[in-house]
């Protein structure tokens, strides 16, 4: 059920990998149109191309490919899928899991479909998949418009809304699989079609959680909604206001109702030290009295919090620091944080990043995301992600990370990870709060599909059967139905 694209190489002589695949990437090469290029190790381009977030999660593949048309996209996936060549899909390139948009075969990168329209008259932007948040933002703010879209820096437009996507609007709107009414998607078989609700429902089910099986999309088109200012920013503590924090943090999932009001508390640990860097977000220039009076009140290490536009808060939070290290995230869904998981949370932050340190652990992060029953509401069409939409319950993404540097020690960080995700699982359930589903862009690679895309998992590998039946998504890496 779960395929790493290495496993499927493995079956292969390594010479004969490497050589089938270049042979691919010289017929790509041949048969693409001007629009698009093929780049092999040693160019800038080809660097840019494979580059990932986390360096975990990338690979050396024989070649890049930028397709730059539908067309070209349909040609490279008929060449890879006649010959059986492994190969990679990314977009901002930002997954958490090995191999999930890396490769060692034909790897592309969407990059050049980079498109922003906005469409006053339809009430809808046009996206492309290799765009990252920042870029649409830019485009979007000066038109007092925006999407449901990413909440940070870097974050790939494409892989996050086709695992389901958690925004700033979401409490107001939807996740943002609610809010995409069509996608251009190049099927397996090379056909390129338009998906919407009413044109192909099952595809339009599926593409809202399925990440990489049903084909490749070129672009999105996405709900526009009016945009103002907001007011938020970023407010950092340690040492002794801990304690208050984790209160303010826990009275904000218990009380808050406004659905513009949002936090991301991040606990992040080095060496056994606690940090806490919180963004605060209201949905408009200046929030209502009282709602993060608690926060504001206690001493901060730093605080950067005001009136600003929604690209400058999706570029504050640093989330760059990664650069070169290695990383894996999982998740425990919750539908809220009781003060006992909030401070569990933050033991969780002292005990791993002390104990991994020797292991060449730079640093964790565990961050606690209150979202409101709004974020994923039951009455919207059905979707892929999350499995299971409770009428009135809350169903939050937090987000596990942890940070290292030798390769050596991947199996240490892997299972650490599922040490930590199992401790609070087991205080989440004593509580009463575990949520249904686990995110799916935050769930670690070996996650059952069950526990992610629950009831969905039957129609979901149905409808993968019916459009791909010769298993071709099956070549790039990822959960697969
Ligand atoms: C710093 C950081 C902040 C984050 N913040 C948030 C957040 O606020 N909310 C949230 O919901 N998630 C968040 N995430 C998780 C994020 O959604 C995932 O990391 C997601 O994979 C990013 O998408 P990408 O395009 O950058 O990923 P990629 O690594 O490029 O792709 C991820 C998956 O999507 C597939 N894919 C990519 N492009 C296409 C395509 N065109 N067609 C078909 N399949 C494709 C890939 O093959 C791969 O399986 C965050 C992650 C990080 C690292
Ligand atoms: C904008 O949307 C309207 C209504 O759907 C459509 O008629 C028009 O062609 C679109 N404009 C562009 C430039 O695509
Ligand atoms: C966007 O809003 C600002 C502030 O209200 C206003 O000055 C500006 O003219 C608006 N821009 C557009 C394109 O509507
Ligand atoms: C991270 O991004 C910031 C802002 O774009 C930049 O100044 C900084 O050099 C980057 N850091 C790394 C490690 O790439
Ligand atoms: C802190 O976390 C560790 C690791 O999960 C656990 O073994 C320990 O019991 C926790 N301590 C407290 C006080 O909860
Ligand atoms: C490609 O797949 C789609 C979806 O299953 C199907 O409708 C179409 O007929 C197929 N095209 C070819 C040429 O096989």
């Amino acid at each position: 059920m779960f395929l790493f694209s290495l496993a499927l190489l493995s079956s292969l002589p390594l010479a004969a990998r490497a050589q089938s695949a270049s042979v691919a990437c010289l017929q790509i090469a041949a048969s693409i149109s001007t629009a698009s290029s093929v780049f092999f190790p040693g160019s800038l381009s080809y660097a840019t191309d494979i580059f990932h977030w986390a360096s975990s999660s990338a690979d050396l593949s024989v070649c890049s490919v930028e397709p730059g048309t539908a067309a070209d996209v349909a040609k490279i996936l008929q060449i890879v899928g006649a010959s059986r060549i492994p190969f990679a899909v990314k977009g901002g390139g930002h997954t958490s899991n090995p191999g999930f948009s890396s490769t060692p075969g034909v790897h592309l990168s969407m990059s050049r479909f980079s498109e922003v329209t906005y469409n006053a008259s339809a009430g809808t932007v046009i996206i492309g998949a290799g765009l990252v948040w920042d870029d649409v933002y830019t485009v979007l703010d000066p038109l007092n418009v925006t999407v449901v879209g990413g909440r940070f820096s870097g974050v790939g437009v494409a892989g996050y809304s086709l695992g389901g996507g958690y925004s700033w609007k979401s409490n107001q709107f939807g996740l943002t699989v609610d809010n995409i009414l069509g996608y251009d998607l190049v099927l397996p078989n090379g056909t390129i079609t338009t998906v919407t609700a009413t044109k192909n429902p099952d595809l339009y089910f599926g593409l809202k959680g399925g990440l990489n099986n049903f084909g490749i999309v070129t672009r999105f088109t996405f709900k526009a909604y009016p945009q103002t200012q907001i007011w938020g920013g970023l407010i950092t503590y340690a040492g002794p206001t801990i304690p208050a924090v984790n209160k303010a943090v826990a009275d904000f999932s218990a009380l808050t109702t406004d659905p513009k009001a949002q936090i991301f508390a991040a606990y992040n640990g080095a060496l056994g030290i606690a940090v806490l860097g919180h963004l605060l977000f209201y949905d408009a220039p200046t929030p209502p009295p009282g709602i993060f009076d608690e926060f504001l009140a206690i001493p901060f290490l730093t605080k950067d919090i005001g009136t600003r536009d929604l690209a400058s808060i999706v570029r504050l939070f640093p989330t760059n620091v990664t650069t070169g290290s290695r990383t894996i995230f999982d998740t425990v869904p919750v539908t809220k944080y009781t003060p006992a998981l909030v401070d569990a949370i933050l033991n969780e932050t002292t005990f791993w990043s002390a104990h991994l340190a020797p292991f060449g652990g730079l640093a964790v992060s565990y961050n606690i995301e209150p979202f409101l029953p709004t974020a994923v509401p039951s009455t919207n069409p059905p979707t892929a992600f999350p499995g299971t939409r409770t009428p009135g319950v809350a169903l939050c993404p937090t987000n596990f990370f942890f940070l290292w540097v030798p390769e050596t020690s991947d199996a240490i960080f892997h299972d650490a990870m599922h040490q930590s995700t199992a401790q609070i699982k087991a205080l989440a359930i004593a509580e009463g709060v575990l949520g249904t589903s686990k995110y799916t862009n935050y769930a670690i690679y070996d996650t059952p599909l069950s526990d992610i895309y629950g009831p969905n998992v039957p129609r979901l590998q149905s409808i993968k059967k019916a459009v791909d039946p010769q298993n071709i998504m099956g070549l790039a890496g990822g959960f697969k139905f």
